[in-house]
């Protein structure tokens, strides 16, 4: 989707739709009441309808009939003026593109930025919620669906003084909703395509677009080094196993870099401990930990931000071929700490623990890693919000800011150290699973023995990788979690 901006007077503004934002009290919003006048007071009544009444998330489409320039005007529901925050914004910007995709409607101008104001995070926001809502991956469609994909969306400016600074913001957006949407190919794409070599392709590839470095370990490395957790899980599969070391050296950076840790288990079968068949196919999202850290780097290049990134994939596909590993097995990290392995499904933490030892070469100012770990995390937190853990108050409070700032919100569950005794085994330091209770926790606690002296950061979006039901800036399917908290984060500490 191509987004310009256009300095004017919307009532002379010819387009095949306008869209105009409406709060529950509409008559004292300005575009409201001129484009009423124009319309010859036929607007404002459909204002008021029970079924729209500038409610969120609700719209209406009326045709103009010639009475302006503009063949129709789109109705987007705001809610209520005093409950308007940036991310309904982004929703409603969402809104308006799912309209326009059902209608067939191919092109379109808006008027939301009449409602962002001056502030530069609803201005982004605007853009954001279009570009995000426009989303689709319809790579292995043959035939045409019966929605059309909007290719172009005009912005109206409503003042030609701030013209360049709403210009920048929109190109910020494009930079982190592109990112976006190369996290929520690569999830998408199925366990068949998205192999851990393919991964590493791919990393491959956007380093050298962006000009950064990228190198790929391979099973002979990964033995030289010792990660024997990482490659115990990868041992059931054909397919080998990656490390992907990406990074990125901004123009400015001063300091020790951050350092971002991404699980890439790109189908999760659970191993020799195989999980039930149904909805079993979902699996192949579990590399999103990994999609977030590429898309993040990616997007943090575009936006030439002034710091040092690495960002850290360990990638292997959890398979019960004759190889694999068994319950029972005690491998020995690269850390030197030996680990019982109770379930072949709890696979995620054995990649994640030799990437954070790894990770502490950088002597990092911050380690983040993103998992989709537990399914105890959907139980807890269901999609609503990521799972957050930690070893420093500062990181996770700089988090929780970036969540609500960035509208992917986090929630913290305590690693208190009476969560270690389910994690202790019988003949090795730690075991990989605790049993019923505490999984997402316990699951944390198993990480943080491996992350040493870094401020350490863990994030379970295990219910946020994936959207069942579709919301107007998150289409069904792979939802790129990650990428706009961690930049929110990034932002706010350069
Ligand atoms: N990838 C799964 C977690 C998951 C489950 C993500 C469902 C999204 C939806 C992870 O590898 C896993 O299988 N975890 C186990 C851990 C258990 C065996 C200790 C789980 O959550 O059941
Ligand atoms: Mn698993
Ligand atoms: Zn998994």
């Amino acid at each position: 989707m191509r987004i310009s901006l256009v300095v004017g007077d919307y009532l002379k503004h010819s387009c095949p739709v306008l869209v105009a934002g409406c709060f529950e009290e509409d008559g004292e919003l300005e575009w409201i009441t001129r484009l009423d006048r124009a319309m010859e007071g036929r607007l404002l009544p459909l204002c008021r309808q029970e079924d729209f009444a500038g409610k969120l998330d609700k719209t209406k489409m009326v045709h103009t009939l010639g009475r302006l320039p503009a063949e129709r005007i789109l109705l987007v529901g705001l809610g209520k003026r005093k409950d308007f925050t940036v991310e309904r914004l982004r929703r409603a910007s969402g809104t308006m593109v799912q309209v326009l995709k059902k209608a067939r409607l191919e092109r379109g101008s808006s008027l939301l930025l009449c409602v962002a104001g001056d502030e530069p995070a609803k201005i982004r926001a605007v853009a954001e919620g279009a570009l995000l809502g426009s989303y689709e991956f319809s790579q292995y469609k043959t035939a045409a669906g019966d929605e059309s994909a909007v290719t172009e969306l005009t912005f109206l400016c409503p003042d030609k003084n701030v013209r360049t600074s709403v210009e920048s913001f929109v190109a910020e957006a494009v930079c982190v909703c592109d990112a976006v949407s190369f996290a929520r190919d690569l999830v998408s794409q199925p366990g068949n395509v998205a192999t851990p070599t393919y991964l590493a392709e791919k990393g491959l590839e956007m380093a050298a677009r962006q000009g950064m470095t990228c190198q790929v370990l391979e099973r002979e490395e990964l033995e030289r080094l010792g990660m024997e957790a990482l490659l115990a899980v990868s041992r059931g599969s054909h397919q080998p196993p990656r490390f992907i070391i990406l990074e990125y050296h901004g123009d400015g950076a001063k300091g020790r870099p951050v350092v971002l840790v991404g699980k890439g288990v790109t189908f999760d079968s659970g191993g020799i401990s195989l999980k039930p068949g149904a909805g079993m196919e979902r699996m192949k999202d579990d590399m999103a930990g990994a999609a977030a850290v590429l898309g993040t780097l990616q997007a943090a290049a575009a936006l030439r931000l002034p710091l040092h990134l690495v960002g850290l994939v360990p990638a292997a596909e959890n398979l019960p071929g004759g190889g694999a590993y068994k319950p029972g097995d005690v491998v020995t990290a690269m850390s030197g700490k030996t680990i019982e392995v109770i379930n072949t499904d709890a696979e995620g933490r054995l990649l994640l623990c030799d990437a954070l030892h790894y990770a502490q070469r950088y002597r990092p100012a911050a380690l983040i890693d993103l998992a989709t770990l537990t399914g105890a995390c959907i139980v807890a937190l269901g999609n609503v919000a990521t799972g957050l853990m930690g070893n420093d108050n500062n990181l996770k409070r700089s988090l929780q800011r970036a969540g609500e700032a960035s509208g992917e919100r986090v929630w913290e569950l305590p690693l208190w150290e009476e969560y270690g005794e389910l994690m202790k085994s019988d003949i090795a330091d730690v075991k990989n699973a605790g049993g019923p209770t505490a999984g997402t926790i316990s699951a944390g606690w198993f990480l943080q023995q491996f992350a040493g002296k870094a401020r350490w950061a863990h994030l379970d979006i295990a219910g946020t990788a994936w959207e069942e039901k579709g919301q107007p800036h998150i289409p069904k399917g792979a939802t790129g979690v990650g990428v706009r908290l961690l930049i929110e984060y990034l932002r706010a500490i350069c």
